[in-house]
This record gives C-alpha cells, structure tokens and sequence, in this order.
C-alpha cells in the first residue's frame, strides 16, 4: 500500500522505519490527511507486528513542526474543535499503546504537535545539532497542548519543568531537553540511527522521575505549586486576556491523579480556547509575522562586509546584532572612546545570547572588527549610518563616503526623523540610500523599519529588506515620512498620556490602564525608558502634524534635566533600573483613561492606512504589533476597529472630541472603514 505522506521502510531487523515527507509542503506538518494515513499505517501494523516502529523525517528542514495552523482557522465550533482534537488523541493513545517498541528520531525542529507525537512514542533520540530542538509552543497560539502533550510531558519531565517548558512555550536544545528527560538521548547527527535501532532492540528502562517531581505532583501539593505558577504567570499575561496558561496550570491541579481522566479534560479545555478571540487573534498574529517574513524572501541578498558609522547607542548595537547573527563588520566612530564601549556592550551581548557557548561568542567577537579610520567603507557592500541626529553632520559623512563606496553598495540611514528626500540631495547616486530603522534595544526589538525615499531604488529596496531577514528581523517596508510607522502611532498615544499627568492624574493609573487593556508596559514608564529627551524631538518633528500638541509638562521636565531612567527622574523616581511607584496611587475611572490613549493610538493607525504609510491593513497590524507590542491577542488596532465595531468606536471619538477637544477629531480614513 502506498500513502502520499508517509512511507514504509522494512529493514532485515524486523525494523519498520516509518518515513514522513508531507506532500506539497516544504515543512512536515500534521495536516489531517497525514494523521489519517498515520491511523490506517497503525491499524495495519497490529495486524503484523514489526520488532519496532522508528518516526524518521524525510524533510531536511525538521522533524515535524506542528499541526497545521491553516486548519486550525477552519474551526469555527467548540465540537468541530473538539472532534478534532479526539481525532488527535485517538492516534496518539493507539501509538502508546502499541505492544512494540516506538522511537522518534528528531533531527531539527519538532515542535507542538510533532512533540506530542513524538511523546506517545517509548522513546525519543534527539540529534546534537543546532539547529535541532524540541517545544511545545502552543501558549503562543493561545491554547495548550492538545494531543496528549500536556499529560506525557509531566510524565516524562516532571511537573516544574514540563509546566515550565509549557507555560512559556520556549524552544529547547538537545541539552536541556535531555536534562529534563523530555528525550531520552542525544547523540551526533552520524549516530542518530544507530541510537534509534539500539532503543528498539535493547529497550532501556525509563529514567524514574525523581523524588522531588514526585512530591510536587502529589493531590496536596499540587494547588500549592499551581498558584505560585499562577502569581509567575500573572507577571506577564492577565487571565482574562490570555486564558490558556492559566487553563493548562488548572488541567495539571485537577486531573493530574488520573493520567487517562486529564486526557480527555485536556480535549475539553483546548476546544473551548481554539474558539476563543485571543487564540484567534493570535493566529492572526502569527500569519501576520510570517507576512512580515516573506517581505525579506524576494531577493537573496547576503552582504559579505557591513560597516556601520556611529558607535553610540544605536551604531554599537547595530553592529554587534549584526556580528551575532554572522556577518563580518566594522565599526567607525570618530571617537576611540565610543569604540571601546562598542565593543564592551557587544560582549555583553554576546554572553546574555549565547550564554555558555564560548565557541559562539569567540566567534562573533572575531568578527566584529573596531575601524577608527573608516576602512571598512570600501569593502562594504552595505554601509548603515548611525550618526548624530543631524542633516548637515550626516550629510558631510555621505559626501566623504559616497567616492569611497563600492559599485553597487547600498547605504542605509537609521535616522527616526529626518526625511530621507533631503538627505539624499548630496549623494551622486541618491538610489541607493534606504533608511533601516532599528528599534532600542537592538537586540530585543524583532522589528525593523526599511524606510523607502522618493529616490530609493526597488533593488535597493528589496535588497534592504532581505537584509533585515537575514539578521532575524521582521523588516516592515514603509514611506518616507514623518516617525514613519511606529513612532508616529506611538507619539499621540504616550503625549495624550503626558496629557493627563499634567492634569494631575497619577503615572501609576495611566499606565494600569494602559496595561489593562493589553499593553507591555505603560505609556508613562515607557516614555521615561525611551529618555524624555528622545521622546520630545520625535514629538516635535510629528508636531506639524494637526492631531499632535507638545504638552508643556515634557517641556519643563527635559529642560529641568528629568530625562527619566537615564537620569535617575522623569515622571517616576528611578532605583536600580526600576521605576518606583506609588502603590496607594488610585483613580475613579480607569476606562475613560484607557479610552482617551487607545483611541488616539487607533485614530493614527487609521491615518496611517488613508495616507498609505505602510501598504496594506495586515502590515499595518504587524508593524504596531511587533513594533509597539499592541496587544497582541487583539490581533492588530485596525483588525480591534473591526472587531469592536466601527460605529461604536468612532463614536466613542466624537463624545472624546466634545470633551477634551479638536486632538480627538476622527480621521477622515474612518469614514471608509
Ligand atoms: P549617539 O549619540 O548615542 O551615537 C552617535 C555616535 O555617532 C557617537 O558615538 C558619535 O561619536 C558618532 N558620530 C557622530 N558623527 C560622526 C561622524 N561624522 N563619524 C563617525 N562617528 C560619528 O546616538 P544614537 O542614539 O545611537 O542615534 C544614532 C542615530 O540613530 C540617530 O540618527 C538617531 O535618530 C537614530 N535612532 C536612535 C534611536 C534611539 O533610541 N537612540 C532609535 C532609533 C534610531
């Protein structure tokens, strides 16, 4: 019998080597069609029993990914949910079952679904590579486990590090995964298959889980550990806008006596959130990041060189990212000084990145070379510019540099405001100016902005673009013009915010509305991050705009030198990194704040649409997800104006218009929404 996904390998052992290739898919995923052929695969070999059964991928980019997400968005109901989920489960609990030995040979990435599948085997090998590693990522999607992944793994892993590994939804490498007993031995690539044969034939017994995962699992300790995991989980996700954390830590307390009862409770709990907004939502947002991704795939573009000008706080960690993700760079400044931090901060880096891997941060420190003279600028074929905020001073160094560049080098400007039309007039060849506009922290910040000029060439477009790919960003494509994208929809929102703490509403209850509504952080706490200083010049530069007024209270504070955490004071008292905060600090109405923040922040995306900054609704959605953490389980500010309802929002505008003023005005883009 032959199958479209999968194939059936006999060796002279009695082996079956059950090879997966998913038809007209680049990656293995666990469509319906390849469990349904899993199922009758099964069905058939009860019926002659192999010595053992080894899941093996013949895809060379992983093991099995996960279940398809496009199927998942077909679910409408809790039952169609549902009897998918038990579809799931049946075959799973049939490979458990099953009186052979069963090994799953990971080799690369086996993830959510995969990973179950590979837990209701006897035992998983895992290949000692890096780009190998195991997950179970499925609270990113705003569900949990859901083929049986939740229970197998505290089976295997214990409670502390499964929950861990769970609540979190963090990708391990062979190491930790060993460490934890989620696979039962990791070995070089050449030795993969033989360690899977050795599993079947020698069947090892399984490492017991030790005394304390024991206890912890116990009926009285559970609730004990639950609610600590729920004080963890409160820190970073609210129940009521991300329930599947808290639903899973709920599943483990209640049913964890009964491994077969806490199976089908899972089905239950899983159904019910697939059908939920936020995991919809945060579909949405995952199709939107892999949106973003494909913008950097139109070109193969990989500069051998990058020099990066400007070693201060932007240039330094430009170039280090850049170092990290691979690229041979240089960096110039006109100061050693700014240099010798340069390279003392991307050490840091590289260790808080790779931790104990000596080899990676060697090797990513050896390609970072410190060019006080600027040598790197004739063997670049991409030069990025981090330099003062100035025209003239930017323009003086384009002038030097531009006889020096190599044919064909792009040069790329990380300016946040000065209009890329005005910059460009000194260069011979202004097509090949782009801006890329990388957020503070580098390496934190998963979006860049690759701004295109009146005179940006496509090629030099494209290839920036594929640039940004290539050093792990999600690149944005946007227009020239004024904060661009992210920092235009931010300013309104965070002055409005300013606003109120003039009228002598406490920081503290502007930004727990703030963060009541889904936000990362408050506007308050993030403008003294970002330094008032920073914050007031792109305020100003957007200012000509009509919706945008300088509050007068971000005048006084940076002219008295409050410039937030970097001084030690803006809007909060800073100690030791923190802000401190009033804790009595109380207000009456926390949703007439919220609304007053909210809706200017949705009226600038609207403008933002109307005027045609970044093309297309779903860009628009990811640039302010991935760049300002909206919200992400409200799927993006223009899919919220849907979802809330037009009418009612810009009605909402009109009645803020009446009492606080023209600042509120509605977009014309309303109208056409
Ligand atoms: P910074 O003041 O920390 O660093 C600028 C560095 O450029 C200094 O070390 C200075 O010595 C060097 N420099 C100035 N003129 C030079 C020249 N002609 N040749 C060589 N080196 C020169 O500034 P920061 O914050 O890193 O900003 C750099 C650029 O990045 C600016 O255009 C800024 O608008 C932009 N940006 C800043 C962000 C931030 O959060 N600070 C965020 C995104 C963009």
């Amino acid at each position: 019998m032959s199958y479209k996904n999968w194939k059936i390998e006999k060796d002279d052992e009695d082996i079956c080597w059950l090879h997966l290739d998913v038809a007209d898919s680049s990656t293995n995923i666990l469509r319906f069609d390849v469990l349904d052929e899993l199922d009758d695969i099964i069905n058939d070999l009860v019926q002659s029993l192999p010595a053992g059964i080894i899941f093996v991928s013949d895809k060379s980019n992983g093991f099995i990914a996960g279940a398809d997400i496009n199927e998942f968005t077909e679910i409408t109901t809790y039952e169609q949910a549902s009897e998918m989920l038990v579809r799931g489960h049946t075959i799973m609990n049939k490979i458990e079952s099953l009186p052979c030995t069963t090994v799953a040979m990971i080799n690369g990435f086996c993830l959510g679904g995969g990973m179950e599948l590979a837990l209701a085997c006897t035992y998983r090998v895992m290949c000692d590579n890096k780009s190998t590693r195991v997950g179970l990522p499925e609270v990113k999607l705003g569900i949990h486990p859901g083929y049986g992944g939740s229970v197998r793994s505290i089976q295997k892993a214990g409670p502390m590090a499964a929950m861990n590994a769970m609540l979190t939804g963090r990708l391990l490498q062979g190491r930790a995964a060993k460490k934890m007993g989620l696979v039962d031995d990791l070995v070089p690539e050449r030795q993969l298959k033989r360690a899977a044969r050795y599993f079947v034939i020698n069947r090892p017994p399984h490492k017991e889980l030790a005394i304390k995962d024991k206890i912890m699992n116990h009926r009285f300790v559970r609730p004990l550990i639950a609610n600590q995991m729920r004080k963890q989980v409160a820190k970073k996700a609210s129940k009521q806008h991300y329930p599947a954390p808290y639903k899973l830590i709920d599943l483990w307390q209640k049913h964890m006596d009964n491994p077969r009862r806490m199976l089908e409770k899972e089905i239950e709990s899983v159904a019910s959130l697939v059908t939920d907004d936020t995991a919809k939502n945060l579909v949405r947002v995952f199709f939107l990041m892999e949106e973003l991704k494909t913008q950097g795939n139109k070109k193969d573009f990989k500069p051998q060189h990058i020099h990066v000008i400007g070693g201060g706080v932007m240039g330094g960690d430009i170039a280090a990212w850049c170092a990290l993700r691979g690229f041979r760079v240089t960096v110039q400044d006109q100061k050693p000084e700014a240099l010798a931090g340069t390279m003392k901060r991307s050490m840091s880096m590289f260790k808080r990145k790779f931790k104990k891997d000596k080899r990676s941060i060697r090797e990513s420190m050896d390609r970072l070379i410190p060019d006080t003279n600027g040598m790197g600028v004739k063997h670049a074929d991409l030069i990025i510019e981090a330099i003062f905020e100035d025209k003239g001073v930017k323009q003086s160094l384009y002038k030097d540099i531009e006889p020096r560049m190599k044919e064909g080098a792009i040069l790329a400007t990380n300016t946040s405001s000065i209009p890329l039309e005005e910059l460009a007039t000194c260069l011979n060849k202004p097509d090949r100016l782009v801006g890329i506009h990388f957020f503070n922290p580098v390496a934190l910040m998963p979006l860049v902005e690759i701004v295109r000029g009146n005179n940006t060439s496509d090629e030099t477009m494209t290839r920036a673009l594929a640039f940004g790919r290539q050093i792990d960003k999600l690149p944005l494509p946007v227009k020239s013009s004024p904060g661009f994208l992210v920092n235009r929809i931010l300013m309104p929102y965070l002055m409005e915010a300013v606003e109120m703490v003039s009228e002598g509403i406490a920081p503290e209850m502007i930004d727990k509305a703030a963060l009541q509504f889904g936000m990362p952080m408050g506007p308050i706490e993030l403008a003294d991050t970002v330094g008032l200083d920073v914050c007031k010049s792109v305020a100003l530069i957007l200012s000509g705009g009509e919706t945008l007024d300088l509050p007068k209270k971000m005048q006084s504070m940076v002219e008295n030198g409050n410039l937030g955490k970097k001084t030690g004071k803006g809007f909060y008292k800073w100690s030791k990194g923190k802000a401190i905060k009033d804790k009595k600090a109380s207000y009456g109405n926390l949703q007439e704040l919220q609304d007053r923040m909210i809706m200017r922040f949705l009226n600038e995306a609207t403008a933002c649409k109307r005027e045609g900054v970044v093309e297309g609704d779903g860009l628009i959605d990811a640039g302010i997800i991935f760049g300002t953490g909206f919200a992400p389980f409200r799927g993006g500010p223009l899919h919220y104006i849907q979802q809330q309802g037009v009418h009612e929002l810009s009605a909402r505008l009109s009645q803020l218009k009446d009492r606080y003023g023209a600042r509120f005005s509605a977009d014309d883009a309303w109208n056409s929404l």
